[in-house]
């Protein structure tokens, strides 16, 4: 232990020790744990590139990045169906494997557990893991392959995010298909660098961002574990999302067509100031622009040519990842190491009698990773148009934009949009929403060609659709 507090010396962090006499000893051990989780020498260079400057992103020269459209919306159909195909060959092949961000903190939302356990279907409140799992369950049958499963957790969530697993036995997953890896964290500094503590024995540590992905998945063996199953695309997407497609064959198909390293899904921005990230180039490289970093007057420019915003393909935040490439960034290899970004926040810390301050402003710094900085490294990247209303509706904040209502809502509308499809007769509101909820398991179609194949094969078809409506509940 003296070897880690003559690092921290040398660091000049040796203030993480102050309070040594006055700790227990399960205190210190824990005090030494979480200082042997920092990397001083990355902390330091942090602090020598992140701290005393205002934290700019270098926006004036971005462009908007090109990206293929749906076929509806003047893509090549051919090629979309190629791609198809392509992508369903490399399933029944068993090249894919899933992996689902869910170290947020979901603060916004402001639900007691992870957020992979908020209920959120319309009918029988099915939990998000539950929906993916369906989804997987739904590929599995239809390529015959199992699909191993990643999920990405934080030590405020990982034991939780477990035992929930264990208590609905995986899903009807095979236990050992579902993987938790736990995200590494990251200390909180003040101003001049210095790590904050958060108790006298205990470090301000926070989840290092979903780029931080990455680094988990090598530390936790997963792209050995893919190698020896043979996936070499890695599913990429948030938790916050039911309606993602988790296995998309056609995106899948696009990714290997075009020789990609990552892929992205994109949809055209809903509005102007739609808090989404957005597909952008730079120097010559693809990227993504938070839309934090780019002024509002930008991102309301529009193009003269099409009368639609300048900056129009937002990030969904849903790639495919070469899981070769995947691991060359999470190793930093050929200067591929992802950035940190800063953010100032108020940390609860200690003052130097070890009492305990509740800031009222931002006195602390966070750094985490965002994954779609490894974009700029890929080759051949690519950005693939879809269609919002069956790939994106999040649950993000506890009321308005991006809510468990607005996603509810979505849900509604892509099921009645099916079921009226298939000549059912089930009234809706001029949005497509119907007045009552229904739901449509997964298991009974995970797509509008899945979900008419089920309804063609039911032999008793309801006359009309009724409020609690639930097709493929016992799948
Ligand atoms: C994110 C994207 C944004 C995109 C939007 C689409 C960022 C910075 N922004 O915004 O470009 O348009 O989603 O919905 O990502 N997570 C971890 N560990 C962490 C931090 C986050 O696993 O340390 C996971 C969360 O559980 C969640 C996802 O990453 O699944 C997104 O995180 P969040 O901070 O909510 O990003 P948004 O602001 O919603």
């Amino acid at each position: 232990m003296q070897s880690l507090i003559d690092a921290f010396h040398r660091a000049g962090q040796e203030h993480v020790f102050a309070f040594l006499d006055r700790l227990g000893p399960t205190e210190r051990a824990r005090l030494f744990a979480e200082a042997a989780e920092v990397d001083l020498v990355e902390l330091d260079r942090l602090r020598r590139t992140l701290l005393g400057r205002v934290a700019a992103t270098e926006i004036a020269d971005v462009v908007p990045a090109p990206y293929i459209p749906l076929p509806e919306k003047g893509g090549d159909s051919e090629k979309w169906i190629q791609a198809r195909a392509v992508g369903e060959e490399a399933l029944r092949a068993g090249r894919v494997a899933a992996f689902t961000v869910a170290g947020g903190q979901g603060t916004r939302l402001g639900f007691d557990g992870p957020k992979g356990t908020y209920p959120v279907t319309p009918v029988r409140h099915r939990p998000l893991f539950a929906v993916f799992a369906d989804k997987l369950r739904a590929a599995e049958r239809r390529y015959g392959r199992r699909i191993a499963w990643f999920i990405l957790t934080s030590h405020q969530n990982h034991d939780a995010t477990e035992a929930f697993f264990a208590q609905h036995r995986w899903f009807g997953l095979q236990r050992e298909q579902v993987h938790c890896l736990r995200q590494g964290r990251m200390p909180a500094v003040d101003p001049s660098g210095r790590i904050l503590l958060e108790t006298p024995g205990s470090l301000a540590l926070s989840p290092d961002g979903h780029g931080g992905s990455l680094r988990a998945l090598e530390r936790a063996g997963a792209f050995d574990r893919m190698q020896a199953v043979g996936a070499d695309v890695i599913s990429y997407f948030q938790v916050d999302n039911p309606l993602v497609r988790v296995i998309d064959p056609a995106f899948i198909g696009w990714h290997l067509l075009t020789g990609s390293e990552m892929s992205s899904k994109m949809v055209p921005k809903a509005y102007p100031e739609e808090k989404v990230g957005l597909f952008c180039r730079q120097h010559g490289r693809t990227c993504v622009v938070e839309y934090s970093d780019l002024p509002l007057d930008r991102q309301r420019e529009v193009d003269p040519a099409t009368g639609k915003l300048r900056f129009l393909a937002g990030s969904i935040a849903i790639h495919l990842l070469s899981r070769d490439f995947a691991r060359r960034v999470a190793r930093g290899e050929g200067g591929m190491a992802l950035p940190f970004h800063r953010a100032e926040k108020k940390v609860p810390t200690i003052d130097s009698e070890g009492r305990p301050v509740q800031p009222d402003r931002p006195n602390g710094i966070k750094f985490e990773l965002f994954v779609f900085d490894a974009l700029p490294f890929a080759s051949n990247p690519l950005v693939l148009e879809t269609d919002r209303a069956g790939d994106f509706a999040p649950v993000k904040n506890a009321e308005g934009a991006d809510s468990p209502e607005t996603c509810r809502d979505a849900q509604l509308r892509l099921f009645a949009s099916w079921l009226r499809a298939c000549g059912a007769d089930l009234p809706v509101d001029a949005s497509g929403r119907p007045a009552f909820p229904i739901e449509v398991s997964p298991l009974f179609g995970d797509d509008f060609a899945a979900f008419a194949e089920s309804w063609r094969r039911l032999e008793s078809k309801p006359s009309s659709i009724t409020p609690g409506l639930c097709l493929g509940a016992d799948s």
